[in-house]
């Protein structure tokens, strides 16, 4: 195109939007277009693939008018309660007045650089609510979240308060959720939606995801698929409760309603206070394939603590311990962290309290003073020991939460969250400390401030969250009780803040009894988290095979234990091999043989670790179809190249076919070796230390997997 016809192109595309007031929302690939009908309400007129001739925007039409020309019914961005619209709402507010309506009108736009916002205004109570729209083009991430205010005097209430609202129009609509429970994360289920509504939340709080995790991917027009179809792929950023509904309508329309939970939540606020909604982060793509490489580039380029920073393998004492332990033993341990080879150990929980010692999980909790006769040398000791070992040191801390039997719990009930005149529910005989209140914020972030005050070499901490908010109360709220759930995010995104600004260099896991806790937002200021108590590496592999969906691997901890003995160790390293390799297993107990092939993992693993990481995920067989699992990781040059293959329960006399790689240059040569063998172990595979073109291997493909149960094989290609 000439530099005057493009010039020409863009006058054409300024005068459009001035005459229509059409506001669009682009990435390289995704579109999103929103327009200002007659009655100055803003409406999504297109949300797909992005056009190629923005001249064609003209093309587009209004939804069409409802009961009477003055009404719109549908496709309204942000929907509010009680007028027109019969459907779920993104937005409800109680005036005043007592008045539960509001109809909000375009006032103004701007867009710079890639942010969109959108002031609407109701022209008769004086509340505003901003739209925002970002967008991160190469990856094809829009961001989208909302503020509201408002000028009212007398109370106003918050009833809902989405993130987005976003229209489908296609043949059918199949929804892909993440069920969860302890030890059973990401269990991926998927159905067609049929008329009505469909709703994937939580209200658990602080262990958030326990039950259901906040992600989910959408085929438009039939059911999800790996590398084809369209998908809608979405999730919240808001490390608590969250609610993804999904309506079908009268008209086959879809409407997906995104956001915090409003549910036990109807926020008081103030005048002249913004609120901030949670942010929602989404794309179309062309298979989870394609959404999810993007999501983890995103991941890497944009959201995640830390991202261009290294990780540190580690050796974690839990499994290997759990509460009894004592300085010989840790320093034991230590030693077995060396030997390994590992960058860190981590000493998890049962270090604390001394009026009620932490032996098991029923005291202790909240009283972060070392446990004098069981550490009578204290953490300095510890941190020199591993320093003397040659490998950085981390702690477990859990201080959001407190046992009633501890000293914090007798000094501050004023502190807790709890019932005033009910009987307390206690999960894990504990309960949580109320964050709403600035002085809790102001204990939470000097547990670790003691703790880094008094250690400055601690590199890590794994910081726990057991317990969902049971007991729902706030003694610090007062009248705002409906607030406790919003405000209690925002108290720890402020003591995260202050962490992350005092300690920049701390690496953190984000941990809650597993993967209770999993989203974006929190992995703005956690480097890592923790999946999964489930180590089983079966379990793994669908767990990590879920998570993978949106999370990158350097971001998903996954530790080599002892569940499962079935497996063998080779097994289980090479399935945690794909996230962020770790170990929490007795090494003593192990063979010559089986140490060994560790010590060789993780040189391996750190040779490997760039192209491991890398966001460029192929799923190529899935656990969920069958009885082996294959992913493949290829670096950004498509020069080398990963697959991880696995077998659990081959069927007899299986037939087993090549797995054709993906993203590989199709005009370039590939080595393939199998790597991380047995010690004194050979390959068995036919493809092994052979060279083959990249369109080959993409086109016929290689036997990675075989008939023999539990069996694994990492398989490394690099460009000749
Ligand atoms: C739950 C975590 O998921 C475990 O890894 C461990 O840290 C325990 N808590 C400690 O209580």
């Amino acid at each position: 195109m000439t530099k005057r016809t493009l010039l020409f192109s863009y006058f054409l595309i300024f005068l459009f939007s001035l005459s229509a007031q059409t506001i669009s929302i682009t990435t390289d690939h995704v579109q999103l277009v929103l327009q200002v009908n007659s009655q100055k309400r803003l409406c999504q007129t297109y949300l797909g693939e992005r056009l190629s001739e923005q001249t064609d925007l003209s093309q587009l039409s209004m939804p069409q008018a409802g009961l009477s020309s003055s009404t719109i019914r549908g496709l309204e961005a942000y929907p509010v309660m009680g007028t027109e619209d019969y459907y779920e709402p993104a937005f409800e507010i109680r005036h005043a007045d007592g008045n539960p309506t509001s109809v909000l009108k375009y006032q103004q736009h701007s867009q710079q650089d890639n942010l969109t916002s959108i002031s609407l205004r109701d022209e008769v109570y004086p509340v505003e609510v901003t739209l925002y729209y970002k967008t991160f083009p190469q990856e094809d991430v829009i961001q989208q979240w909302a503020e509201i205010r408002h000028e009212e005097k007398g109370k106003v209430y918050l009833g809902r308060y989405a993130s987005s609202m976003l229209y489908f129009e296609a043949p059918n609509y199949y929804l892909t959720e993440f069920a969860s429970d302890w030890a059973k994360e990401m269990q991926m289920q998927s159905g067609e939606l049929q008329f009505g509504k469909k709703v994937v939340d939580s209200r658990l709080g602080t262990r958030a995801n326990l039950m259901a995790q906040p992600f989910f991917e959408i085929g438009l027009g039939g059911p999800v698929r790996e590398e084809e179809g369209t998908v809608l792929m979405g999730t919240l950023g808001w490390t608590g409760n969250f609610r993804f509904t999904f309506e079908v309508d009268n008209q086959h329309v879809l409407r997906v309603v995104s956001g915090i939970n409003h549910d036990a939540s109807t926020y008081l606020l103030g005048k002249g206070d913004v609120f901030r909604t949670a942010d929602f982060f989404f794309t179309l793509a062309k298979g989870t394939g394609e959404g999810s490489r993007r999501f983890q580039r995103w991941m890497m380029n944009h959201q995640l603590r830390k991202a261009k920073d290294d990780r540190m393998t580690l050796l974690n004492n839990w499994e290997n311990t759990y509460f009894d332990f004592n300085e010989e033993k840790l320093v034991a341990l230590l030693g077995e962290a060396k030997d390994l080879g590992v960058d860190l150990f981590l000493l998890d929980d049962g270090w604390f309290g001394n009026k009620y010692p932490r032996r098991d999980d029923r005291a202790g909790l909240g009283d972060w003073q070392v446990t004098k006769d069981k550490l009578p040398q204290g953490i300095p000791y510890l941190v020199r020991k591993a320093k003397e070992n040659g490998v950085a040191f981390g702690i477990w801390i859990e201080p959001e939460m407190v046992n009633p039997k501890s000293e914090l719990a007798e000094k501050h009930p004023d502190w807790l969250i709890q019932l005033p005149s009910r009987d307390t529910y206690y999960f894990r005989n504990q309960q949580v400390l109320d964050l709403c209140n600035p002085k809790v914020q102001d204990f939470v972030f000097g547990v670790v401030d003691g703790l880094m005050k008094e250690n400055p070499e601690i590199r890590f901490m794994k910081w726990d969250c057991n317990s969902p908010i049971t007991n729902i109360y706030s003694p610090y709220l007062g009248e705002k009780q409906g607030n406790l759930y919003v405000d209690y995010v925002r108290g720890l995104y402020r003591v995260l803040d202050r962490v992350q600004e005092k300690y920049p260099d701390l690496y953190m896991m984000m941990c809650s009894g597993g993967g209770g806790r999993s989203d974006v937002t929190g992995l703005r200021y956690f480097t890592e988290f923790w999946c999964s108590d489930n180590t089983d590496p079966i379990e793994r592999l669908f767990i990590q095979w879920g998570y993978s969906q949106f999370m990158p691997a350097k971001a998903m901890c996954a530790h080599v234990t002892e569940w499962n003995r079935r497996a063998s160790i080779k097994f289980r390293v090479d399935v945690a091999f794909q996230g962020k390799l770790g170990f929490d297993i007795g090494l003593k107990d192990l063979s010559t043989s089986d140490r060994q092939y560790c010590r060789e993992a993780i040189k391996e693993y750190k040779r490997l670790k760039d192209v491991i990481w890398s966001p460029n995920l192929y799923r190529l067989v899935s656990p969920y179809e069958g009885q082996h699992c294959v992913v493949q990781r290829v670096d950004d040059s498509k020069s080398h190249s990963i697959v991880f293959a696995y077998d659990i329960h081959p069927r007899y006399g299986e037939n087993l076919p090549c797995t054709r790689l993906m993203g590989l240059d199709p005009a370039a040569k590939y080595r393939v070796k199998e790597i991380c063998l047995m010690p004194g172990g050979q390959s068995h595979l036919p493809c092994h230390d052979k060279v083959y073109t990249g369109d080959y291997l993409m086109k016929v493909g290689i036997k990675v997997t075989s008939p023999d149960d539990l069996a694994s094989h990492i398989i490394e290609l690099r460009q000749e």
